[in-house]
């Protein structure tokens, strides 16, 4: 199937309003439309929505958005009817056809072409805010089968495998994945799930992750930052990891590298490398091994959760 790069995500908030106050008005994300519970973002260089914040009674994951090219929602509902998953056609603000599929998983993916396009304000620079913001880059996902995922993932959707870690016994605990071209659009980490681990947005150069961090800082809104800023092993990206108000993690990410070649050999980290998480040598927190956001199923329920297969967490965490 032909997916062209990962598009958006909808959050369940239980505060629209507070959650608002986060996203637009700490990191500056472009409130497009408020409209019933529902409120849609984007960054300073897309021209598409990418970010939907609905409030509900508790925090959740409802869809975790792909774009496809011409022929994918034809494809995509062609390998949901063969593999027996549930789906259902939606329309959203500007898409006329979104195609929500549970996933072997339990993943709530939704898969769309259609989209209204936004006024191109990447050049409007007076009208940034907050870092600038300027798209979405990918989703990190917990994974109690990371192999079986991994190799579903490239098999039946056309991800492609830029790193991976493994440890001594050849176990596979983490993997990430592309379709864009650049380091990943999908990761997934062993941990209870299907649950989020985390979406990120990519920044325009590491200045913008520290301005992040003061912006946080000056609003006193410290305990937001859960790690960093810092500069990934894996992926050589610069990070900085916040909580929102209602607990899902937002990466702020940038300067990962291209992967364009097909023939592209996957970087192998070792589990008990410490260089794999933060290039610097940080300890990372346990809450972020740990912590996560429940994905609903298409019915709107949270889905259970399953414990993962390989128990355990790197012994260099704090
Ligand atoms: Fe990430």
């Amino acid at each position: 199937m032909a997916i062209v790069r990962v598009g958006f995500i909808e959050l369940w908030v239980q505060d629209l309003e507070r959650s608002l106050e986060f996203y637009e008005g700490l990191l500056g994300f472009r409130l497009e439309l408020k409209e019933g519970k529902s409120a849609y973002l984007r960054g300073y260089e897309e021209l598409e929505w990418s970010l939907k914040l609905t409030q509900a009674e508790r925090p959740a994951v409802r869809s975790l958005g792909f774009k496809v090219d011409g022929n994918g929602m034809e494809e995509a509902q062609a390998w949901a009817l063969q593999e027996g998953l549930p789906h259902r056609l939606e329309a959203d603000w500007g898409r006329p056809r979104v195609l929500r599929v549970q996933d072997p998983f339990g993943y709530p993916l939704a898969f769309y072409h259609e989209a209204e396009k936004l006024p191109r304000i990447l050049q409007e620079y007076h009208l940034y805010r907050g870092p600038g913001v300027l798209r979405i880059d990918h989703l990190n996902l917990f994974c109690p089968e990371v192999a079986e995922a991994t190799r579903y993932y490239q098999e039946h959707l056309g991800f492609r495998l830029t790193e991976y870690t493994e440890d001594d016994q050849g176990r596979l605990w983490a993997s990430w994945l592309h379709r864009k071209g650049n380091v990943h659009d999908v990761a997934f980490t062993n941990g209870e799930g299907p649950r989020l681990h985390h979406f990120a947005y990519w920044l325009p150069d590491p200045m913008a992750i520290l301005k992040a961090a003061d912006i946080l800082a000056g609003a006193r809104r410290t305990d937001q930052i859960e790690r960093g800023p810092g500069r990934h092993g894996i992926s050589n990206a610069l990070f900085l990891y916040l909580k929102d108000p209602d607990g899902h993690r937002i990466e702020l990410y940038t300067s990962d590298y291209l992967t364009v070649d097909p023939d592209l050999p996957p970087v192998r980290w070792s589990l008990n490398d410490p260089r794999r998480q933060t290039l610097w040598g940080h300890r990372t927190p346990k809450s972020w091994f740990l912590e996560g956001s429940r994905v609903l199923g298409l019915e709107g329920k949270p889905l259970p959760t399953r414990p993962p297969a390989l128990e355990g967490i790197p012994e260099h965490v704090t």
